[in-house]
């Protein structure tokens, strides 16, 4: 058998399990084409949230990283949530520990708490507003301006944020390992050699506060369903993406015909491509890896994560 039949195979196959299961298969942008492919909703955090939020199916397969997965049982806990792989994890999630922001609240009595969806149920339980990238400036603002915030984990978002805010923020330096990979210099080069395309940068980016500074009006700093908005919208025919490599294939189906580049090939999560069409057909002929939390810290966890899907 070819791959290309192989993959045709395995997507009908996964199409009729999720049928016979009841199943609605949610995938994130960053997701392996042939996975993005065979989903019933490809899309952001905050879009994936919403989705497993609003879902009629009995269970939710979610094709993206574990701390997603835990976000949609929160939200959906009398559903199953299945996760093809459970290793795939997030290093920026792993950048902060609930012990570790229980110290840091101590030392801040009184400041609010606004943790990044990138982060785990336990953390997301200390925290009293959950964001994601494409929320994270609604957040911010729907906050008193005269109210002290700890933000956390992304250092790069922080940054953003207290620039597009006009606010200090106290930031924890976390960093997502592939977007703090994408630097200043592999914008400047792309720029240099592709002045007439626009430039898509996410705000986890470790050149995206620099990327705001070059402050012309070809930068757009957007969370990756904004990037897919964006393109489609928008008349240019060519693109620079400063993200992970998996959503051009996203931006390819969205907006046929335009030509989207990565500023860095190397952008590439691990964690993301742990999940195979092998692995999603897997989860659903055996039932597999239900994904738990702990209903004291769901509970606790919730009222973060309903600020966040009904803000932005
Ligand atoms: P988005 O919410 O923009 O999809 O980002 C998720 C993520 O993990 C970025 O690395
Ligand atoms: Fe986590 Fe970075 Fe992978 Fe996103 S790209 S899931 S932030 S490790």
């Amino acid at each position: 058998m070819t791959t290309a039949e192989l993959t045709t195979t395995l997507h009908e196959e996964v199409r009729a399990l999720a049928a016979q299961r009841g199943a609605v298969i949610l995938a994130h942008n960053y997701q392996v084409p042939e996975v993005q492919d065979v989903a019933d909703f490809v899309g952001d955090s905050l879009g994936l949230s919403r989705q497993a939020a609003a879902t009629g199916a009995d269970a939710i397969v979610f094709c993206g990283v574990h701390f997603m997965a835990e976000t949609a049982k929160i939200l959906s806990p009398e559903k199953t949530v299945l996760l093809p792989d459970l290793d795939a994890g997030c290093s920026l999630a792993a950048s902060i520990t609930a012990d570790q922001l229980r110290q840091w609240k101590a030392e801040n009595p009184g400041a609010v708490v606004v943790s990044y969806v990138n982060t785990t149920a336990e953390v997301k339980a200390e925290s009293d507003y959950c964001c994601t990238s494409g929320n994270a400036k609604a957040v911010i603002d729907a906050i008193p301006r005269d109210q002290a915030i700890l933000f956390l984990p992304d250092m790069y978002l922080g940054l953003w944020l207290e620039k597009v805010t006009g606010r200090k923020l106290n930031i924890w330096l976390g960093e997502c390992h592939v977007h703090a990979g994408i630097k200043p210099a592999d914008i400047e080069r792309w720029q240099a050699e592709a002045p007439d395309a626009e430039l898509l940068v996410h705000p986890e980016c470790g050149c995206a506060s620099q990327a705001m500074a070059f402050g012309n009006d070809r930068t757009h700093i957007l969370s990756t369903e904004g990037m897919i908005n964006f393109a489609k919208a928008s008349s240019k025919p060519r693109m620079l993406v400063a993200t992970e490599i998996g959503i051009i294939h996203r931006l390819e189906k969205e907006a046929p015909g335009k030509r989207f580049e990565p500023v860095n090939r190397n952008a590439f999560c691990k964690y993301m491509k742990m999940i195979t069409l092998e692995k999603v057909r897997n989860s659903l002929r055996d039932w597999k890896f239900e994904v738990e939390v702990d209903p004291e810290i769901a509970a606790r966890a919730r009222g973060a994560i309903d600020r966040m899907v009904a803000l932005g």
